[in-house]
């Protein structure tokens, strides 16, 4: 498994990355340079989080050239407008600290205020004049994909939904397939259910003498699925990027993705902050 996935416009994107929400300021610095310490190559952020600085403080203090780390960030309903994307992105580089974004997302769709279109055109023209290199979605459904598909024919190159294998969407990702956009998965651990106390998730770790949390990382990536687990824990974040030494059988596989509507129903993105 190459240690990237490459998207639609060249850019290669790590395969595994740092989620970062909840986390304030502090906590977020040190788990940053925690985690481009062990290895990790790809932080999320998002506007809404508000710990872009501590982000940035992270980025700086680690001492990882800018251009070998791959850094995301997403922006709020208000400014769903194409001053309002161009706005976005310059508070969000200068509390990181960066001259230009790897990656930014519209965080939600937010259909009732009815402007993601808008926003999206935002985007394009940031892509365009270089300041962010690739441009994507947070929490959209394949209607509100579609919208952008057909009214400004461009498809984002990264939509990051929740999904784990109690909520496995397969619909979206085949939509997502079609359109050749890659799937970040958040919270891919399942936070909230008893998915790393699975007994399907125990036999797999114990088969391959790996965590549960390594376990479910696996059937992430295994699949192209670019999973961001957040930890604030440094033995935690050694073991999340430890999957790439093993391989979870077909039926394995499976079996995981069996227990698909088997959690809880997942958690509105919009009051858990994701
Ligand atoms: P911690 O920061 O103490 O490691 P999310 O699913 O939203 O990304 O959140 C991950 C949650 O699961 C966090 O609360 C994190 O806590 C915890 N976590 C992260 N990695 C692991 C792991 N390998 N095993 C168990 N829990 C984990």
């Amino acid at each position: 498994l190459a240690l990237t996935v490459t998207l639609s416009n060249g850019a290669r994107l790590p395969r595994l990355g740092l989620g970062t929400s909840p986390m304030n300021d502090d906590e977020v610095e040190r788990a940053v340079v925690q985690a481009l310490e062990v290895g990790y190559r790809l932080v999320d952020t998002a506007e809404a989080y508000r710990n872009e600085v501590g982000v940035g403080r992270g980025l700086k203090a680690s001492g990882v050239p800018r251009d070998e780390v791959f850094v995301t960030s997403k922006f709020n309903k208000h400014r769903h407008s194409v001053e309002g994307a161009r706005a976005a992105f310059e508070v969000s580089a200068e509390k990181l600290g960066v001259e230009y974004l790897d990656l930014l997302l519209i965080h939600w769709p937010n259909p009732e205020h009815g402007q993601y279109v808008e926003a999206w055109r935002g985007l394009i023209e940031l892509r365009e004049a270089g300041l962010v290199r690739a441009i994507g979605t947070s929490n959209f459904k394949p209607s509100h994909l579609q919208r952008l598909i057909d009214e400004t024919g461009v498809a984002p190159e990264v939509s990051q939904i929740q999904l784990s294998p109690i909520w496995t969407k397969q619909a979206e990702r085949d939509f997502h397939a079609a359109h050749g956009i890659v799937t970040e998965s958040w919270s891919p651990l399942g936070k909230g259910s008893d998915l790393l106390d699975h007994p399907t998730v125990t036999a797999a770790a114990k088969a391959h003498d790996k965590t549960p949390g390594q376990v479910v990382l696996r059937w992430h990536v295994q699949q192209d699925l670019v999973p961001i687990p957040k930890s604030s824990n440094r033995e935690r974040l050694e073991q999340n990027l430890a999957v790439f030494d093993f391989e979870l059988t077909a039926e394995e596989l499976a079996a995981l993705s069996a227990l698909d509507g088997t959690g809880r129903a997942p958690a509105d993105s919009d009051k858990t902050g994701h």
